[in-house]
């Protein structure tokens, strides 16, 4: 099955960014890790700072068979009504991954806006959220309607 990795805002700094929040993995590190832990998964992987862009890649995994997505929205989980709107507008699984424990942190950041129209969220989990995600999508989640298997 394909999954698509897409990250937000901000994530292309990982590694350096606010290290004591996030760690010291880059999204590279964190895709190859994926890559080593998923080959039986068809993984692609997206990070945009805009969030049009963000949208356009929700509706490009829908057309393209995407059987799961797994989104760290960044900043804009805690805002962005068109993004949540992306999710649920499309017949893909999407489950929202945060590094850090956003309910440990500030008060703004406990209200996650697109959490409703997913299939569910982890957060504080670093890197293997990620891999959490993926193996849920993989084992266990709803195949999306229409959705090609490249595994059968
Ligand atoms: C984040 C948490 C958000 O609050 C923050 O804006 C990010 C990263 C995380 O992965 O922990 O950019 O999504």
């Amino acid at each position: 099955m394909r999954v698509l990795v897409l990250n937000g805002p901000n994530l292309n700094l990982l590694g350096t960014r606010e290290a004591d929040v996030y760690g010291l993995a880059s999204l590279d590190e964190i895709a190859r890790s994926l890559r080593d832990a998923f080959p039986d998964v068809d993984l692609a992987f997206a990070q945009h700072n805009g969030e049009g862009a963000l949208i356009d890649a929700l509706h490009a995994a829908e057309r393209d068979g995407h059987g799961g997505v797994v989104i760290n929205p960044g900043g804009y989980g805690h805002t962005s009504v068109a993004l949540r709107d992306a999710i649920a507008a499309v017949r893909v699984p999407v489950v929202e991954v945060h590094l850090s424990n956003v309910y440990a942190r500030e008060p703004f950041r406990r209200r996650l806006v697109l959490a409703p129209a997913c299939a569910g969220v982890i957060t504080g989990l670093g890197p293997a959220g990620y891999h959490l995600a993926v193996r849920y999508l993989r084992d266990f989640a709803p195949r999306a309607r229409g959705a090609a298997r490249t595994d059968a």
